[in-house]
């Protein structure tokens, strides 16, 4: 295998959890966003690239394109963090869109893209985080309760409570694939 770097934006810390997992697993140096220079980015083959989900978008996905020269010719791997279940095709999908909205084409035709499942604990949640999440409950309350999604119900059931659905052997496919890369 050549060389990785796995490198995060984690704000409660589920996606650091599975950069960590990823990380142990290739044996390879772990590095969070905001302390990554474009020096250490320069140093590797393949950037792994971890950060949570946060009203559809990646957080901290701005290191990729602003470093995109730079790294065009690596290998580049993201993963994505969120509560909602990768396993629904309909919120991948809405992840990718909402993605291909932000990023080049031609970023978004190199990128491999993974889906992770998080957690989320209101009680940690900051003031505003909170808010947001008090403002999506209020209006899914206000639909048809048989047009909601199953996120949206999963939503509603656990809103105020806490959910853990981090698995570390949900990393295994990602760990596979950089392990075929040259
Ligand atoms: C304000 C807010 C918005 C969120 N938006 C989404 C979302 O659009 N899709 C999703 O799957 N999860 C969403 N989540 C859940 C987070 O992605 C989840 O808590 C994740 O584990 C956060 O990872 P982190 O703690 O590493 O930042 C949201 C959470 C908050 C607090």
């Amino acid at each position: 295998m050549n060389h990785a770097i796995v490198i995060f934006t984690s704000k409660y810390g589920a996606t650091k959890r599975y950069a960590q997992w990823i990380a142990q697993a290739l044996s390879c140096p772990l590095l969070e966003a905001k302390n990554c220079s474009k020096t250490e980015l320069a140093k590797y083959d393949t950037i792994i690239y971890g950060g949570g989900l946060y009203a559809g978008g990646v957080n901290g996905i701005k290191l990729l394109p602003q470093n995109w020269q730079l790294i065009s010719n690596k290998h580049v791997i993201l993963f994505t963090c969120g509560i909602a279940d990768p396993a629904d095709t309909e919120n991948t999908l809405q992840i990718r869109q909402s993605l291909a909205k932000t990023l080049p084409a031609e970023m978004m035709e190199k990128l491999h893209i993974f889906h992770f499942r998080g957690a989320i604990d209101y009680a940690k949640l900051g003031l505003v985080h909170r808010a947001m999440m008090a403002m999506l409950r209020k209006m899914l309350l206000k639909k048809d309760e048989n047009t909601l999604r199953e996120e949206d119900k999963q939503l509603l059931q656990s809103y105020g409570g806490r959910a853990d659905f981090t698995d570390p052997a949900s990393i295994k496919p990602l760990v596979a694939f950089v392990r075929t890369l040259a």
